[in-house]
């Protein structure tokens, strides 16, 4: 039962067909597009929590995350080029897995985009808070994090410089408003602009650059002592090299943005792998060298400055004697990363309107604005829900929750992938994945030991409870209003 209902490809390619966004983005917009979807909280704030779970160790977190991420872009590439629609793992399932993995994974992909848009807007605050402080219009704590985030913050901290203080948090102010901001932005259709996602794009490059060349001379090899305070990790402990890259993994994610804007791609066939993998590949040459200074420079023992540091790309050359490039890096995030949260929003609303086109959620979801020309009703409900887990939860714990979504729904793509090599073994590949079969399930095994190695609480109970969730709502509405089921032409 659960591999039923399958949508055939060929609808799925007419209704794209038909529905004919104009397609103007080349290699070039779409590497860009990538980029600008993968730089973010990742690698300016979640370095510091891999510091904390890994210690310098945490180099190897993110090998170990980008080779899970290079392999199953190899395997994007291969569906996203085949099936050029909008609507990502979503739509590649519903195409191979039938409606009910497909749901699963659309309701993952909530997780993956709407989670992790949380996360951005959190990590964002932290620079933000700490660009507020120094211009001695610092909110008070309670406004500066979520309830959750309890801290002992040790000298060196950016935001709070008094020394062994406990510091709690109540409501993220200003992700919270941040998050609201992008929202409308969205209503009002501001989507993403490819002029100002490649200046955002050279900005955050210019940041990761400079402050590359500025550590790299810093670099001792006493930093790197003792490599792996927490050893490899263990299972469901959230800890260790591998916990570290569990979590290190939200950094990569964004690449399957590209796929996203498949539908208004030029020459699909050629540009999305390229996009795909060429995106990807820039940003983990930059994440290996940002971690290999920020370690070799600064040290990166857990509970050290660098771990408990809010915006440890600043921290470290301000600790360097760097102040002012610091702030400058800082703000380069504070203008970088909303665009971030921006693309993760425009996927996340993009997926549910998919979703509800397909008649698995309400068709009032998928409702445009008459003078926007916006799905402006699910934008509202995903962008309130966005701001309020941006106020109330700390940026690991959302990042890893998305991680889980992120990974479940990689994992799918992956198994995908190889179903339709056997059962549609002729249909035409632009690109076909090289060695499918050895690269196919290593992605797969990647996903499922990264996603055992976040903690079980609260991360991945949490997943079981929203897949629990996700079943229920299928089986009691969805799977009846099923516009495939139905034999409506909607889909
Ligand atoms: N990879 C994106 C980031 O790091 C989601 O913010």
């Amino acid at each position: 039962m659960i591999f039923e209902r399958v949508k055939p490809l060929d609808q799925i390619l007419a209704t794209a067909e038909k529905k004919g966004l104009k397609r103007q983005l080349g290699a070039f917009s779409l590497t860009m597009l990538g980029i600008g979807a993968v730089i973010g909280t990742g690698i300016f704030v979640l370095t510091a929590v891999a510091a904390n779970k890994a210690g310098p160790g945490m180099m190897y977190s993110f090998v170990i995350a980008g080779v899970v991420c290079a392999l199953t872009a190899l395997i994007y590439s291969e569906i996203a080029a085949m099936v050029p629609v909008a609507g990502s793992a979503y739509t590649y399932s519903y195409a191979v897995l039938g409606e009910t993995i497909a749901w699963m994974v659309g309701w993952a992909l909530i997780l993956e985009y709407a989670v992790a848009a949380g996360a951005v807007a959190v990590g964002w605050s932290g620079y933000a808070n700490g660009w507020l402080h120094a211009a001695g219009l610092g909110l008070p704590d309670f406004l500066t994090a979520g309830p959750f985030w309890v801290e002992q913050l040790k000298d060196g901290a950016v935001i709070h410089q008094v020394d062994g203080v406990t510091h709690k948090g109540g409501f993220n102010l200003i992700a919270f408003l941040l998050s609201l901001v992008v929202t409308w932005l969205l209503v009002m259709g501001t989507s993403k602009s490819a002029k100002v996602t490649s200046v955002l794009v050279l900005v955050k490059i210019a940041a990761l650059s400079v402050f590359v060349i500025l550590t790299f001379p810093a670099v001792q090899a006493a930093n790197f002592e003792p490599m792996l305070p927490n050893g490899w990790g263990t299972p469901l402990s959230g800890v260790g090299v591998l916990g570290a890259a569990a979590s290190i993994f939200f950094a990569y994610v964004g690449f399957d943005a590209v796929s996203t804007a498949s539908e208004e791609t030029t020459n699909p066939n050629r540009n999305i792998p390229i996009g795909l993998i060429g995106s990807l590949a820039i940003c983990t040459v930059f994440y290996l060298l940002v971690a290999y200074a920020a370690v070799g420079s600064t040290g990166a023992q857990p509970g050290g400055a660098l771990s408990e540091s809010k915006e440890p790309l600043a921290f470290v050359l301000r600790n360097l004697g760097w102040e002012k490039v610091g702030d400058l890096v800082a703000l380069a995030a504070i203008v970088a990363l909303p665009s971030v949260v921006l693309m993760m929003l425009y996927g996340q609303t993009r997926i549910l309107f998919t979703m509800s086109r397909d008649g698995l959620l309400p068709g009032k979801l998928a409702e445009v604005h008459p003078k926007y020309h916006t799905p402006h009703v699910v934008t509202w409900i995903t962008g309130l829900c966005v701001s309020l887990f941006a106020a109330f939860f700390p940026v690991d714990i959302l990042a890893d929750i998305s991680n889980a979504g992120t990974l479940f729904a990689f994992f799918c793509v992956a198994l995908g992938v190889m179903v339709l090599r056997k059962v549609a073994p002729d249909r035409p590949r632009p690109f076909r994945t090289p060695a499918i079969w050895v690269i196919g399930p290593l992605a797969m095994a990647g996903c499922v030991l990264l996603f055992f190695s976040l903690g079980w609480n609260p991360t991945i109970k949490f997943f079981c409870i929203w897949a629990v969730v996700g079943l229920i709502v299928y089986f009691a509405y969805s799977r009846r209003r099923s516009h495939l089921a139905n034999g409506s032409s909607h889909g």
